[in-house]
């Protein structure tokens, strides 16, 4: 039988993810069209720097380099529109644009999906296409497809992760070298981890976003990024994490979306993970997932969350998908069958308020007075809050310094640790700011 035709791609964006599925497209064509049943082909390709793409594209022949990229998302000769340029609002629009035309949409573009993803995989549903984006999601990692066909036999109880790079590289920096968060910014900055706007990294939007199209795809509800709980690392104190340590834990940034029996917990805020927990083990820029199935267990996914070719990686496996779907419908259009958002119809779960989240809390309350430690129990259990540990904390060689009380709670709700927080600082004896972290132990 005849090889199918080449699947023929439109490119809008050729920077740092754009070059990498160029690259890997022709360092791995042979195995890719073995893979996929035929060719997949980039036959155009939008560029604000045609210098730059140019550069990027040398060699190539049959490729239509243009910096008007609705050229491209309703090029007549493209079967897919691959957007990787960002952004929310022209990229909205490209992706509208291509979809009305008839084209499947791959995009690593988590912020378009995670605001605008409702509007987009309706359109999608109306124009019998597809729009995949295994590449928004902690980029390497597989995890749409785990959650969306793996999984697929399971009632998700939760997914928990990392999921931002930038912040797993600061944090990791911050314990091993006891560098302060500025420091260690800077250093993802040099190393190109962080976005364009860093604050998407350090104030955990972009985990947001990848968290909201994790539940979605684990619940069986609509992105509702609006309605998620975020809270990033910028106000993290270099003592909080050394506190950390010494209690037996390591900080990272987490998104949990969690099913309870009244909606959604949508949450993303750095938190205390046992040192012995797989989480606590995944440093530098790695991501790594874990999703508890009533019938599978927990399972663990772990790979690299940033970067040019494993962005690449999930990119393609997307477009083999596609060039797959269309080998096995040689009469007319072919329409995809995996909901993009693994359920074919949503239900209208409501996302719940944080403050009546029930995890465990670290608190690190500084006294000007070491007799003062003996209140904070009395002051926690007056919030309903019950003291886990409690360890007196002092500078070394700094008789002068603060000691602060490091206290680890039993599980309380969130309005009840945070009052309780208040209380402390409110204490004559508190010599400053009262650090609150969540507590995950993700058993
Ligand atoms: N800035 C993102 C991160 C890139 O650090 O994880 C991948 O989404």
């Amino acid at each position: 039988m005849a090889e199918a035709a080449p699947l023929r791609v439109g490119m809008i964006g050729i920077g740092t993810v754009g070059a990498g599925t160029w690259r890997v497209l022709r360092r791995n064509q042979e195995a890719i069209r073995g893979r996929a049943g035929r060719g997949i082909e980039v036959v155009a390709v939008a560029a604000r720097n045609l210098a730059r793409a140019a550069a990027v594209l040398e060699g190539a022949e049959g490729v239509e380099l243009t910096d008007d990229p609705l050229r491209v998302a309703t090029h007549p000769g493209v079967d897919v529109l691959v957007e990787v340029a960002g952004g929310t609002g022209p990229a909205r629009e490209w992706v509208l644009a291509a979809i009305a035309h008839g084209k499947h949409v791959v995009t690593a573009n988590k912020a378009l999906l995670a605001e605008h993803g409702g509007e987009v995989f309706a359109a999608a549903q109306r124009h019998g296409v597809a729009v995949a984006y295994e590449g928004a999601v902690a980029v390497s990692i597989p995890i749409v497809k785990a959650l969306r066909e793996g999984l697929t036999a399971n009632r998700i109880e939760w997914v928990a992760g990392i999921v931002n790079g930038t912040t797993n590289f600061i944090l990791t920096r911050m314990r091993d070298a006891g560098l302060t968060f500025d420091e260690a910014l800077a250093e993802a900055q040099a190393l190109g981890y962080a976005e364009a706007d860093p604050a998407f990294d350090v104030d955990g939007v972009d985990a947001a976003h990848k968290a909201t199209l994790l539940a979605a795809n684990a619940f069986g509800m609509p992105v509702r990024f609006a309605d998620a709980h975020v809270e990033g690392i910028r106000t993290l104190q270099a003592l909080d994490v050394a506190c950390a340590e010494r209690l037996g834990y390591r900080v990272k940034l987490l998104g949990i979306a969690r099913r309870e029996a009244e909606g959604v917990e949508l949450r993303v805020h750095p938190a205390l993970v046992p040192a012995g927990h797989l989480l606590a083990q995944v440093n530098g820029a790695m991501n790594a997932v874990l999703v508890k199935g009533d019938a599978s267990g927990v399972t663990m996914y772990y790979g690299a969350g940033a970067g040019s070719e494993p962005t690449a990686s999930a990119v393609i496996a997307d477009l083999v998908d596609l060039a797959r779907l269309q080998c096995q419908c040689s009469q007319g259009a072919a329409r995809p069958s995996v909901p993009p958002l693994a359920f074919h119809a949503q239900a209208d779960l409501p996302v719940l308020g944080v403050a009546a989240v029930r995890t465990r809390h670290y608190l690190r309350v500084p006294l000007a007075d070491g007799a003062a430690v003996a209140q904070v129990p009395l002051v926690l259990a007056d919030c309903g809050v019950a003291v886990q540990s409690l360890v007196r904390h002092a500078v070394p060689g700094d008789a002068a310094a603060p000691v602060h009380a490091l206290v680890v709670t039993h599980p309380a709700l969130d309005a009840d640790a945070q009052r309780a927080a208040e209380r402390l600082g409110a204490l004559p004896a508190c010599a400053g700011a009262v650090a609150r972290l969540r507590v995950e132990v993700l058993e």
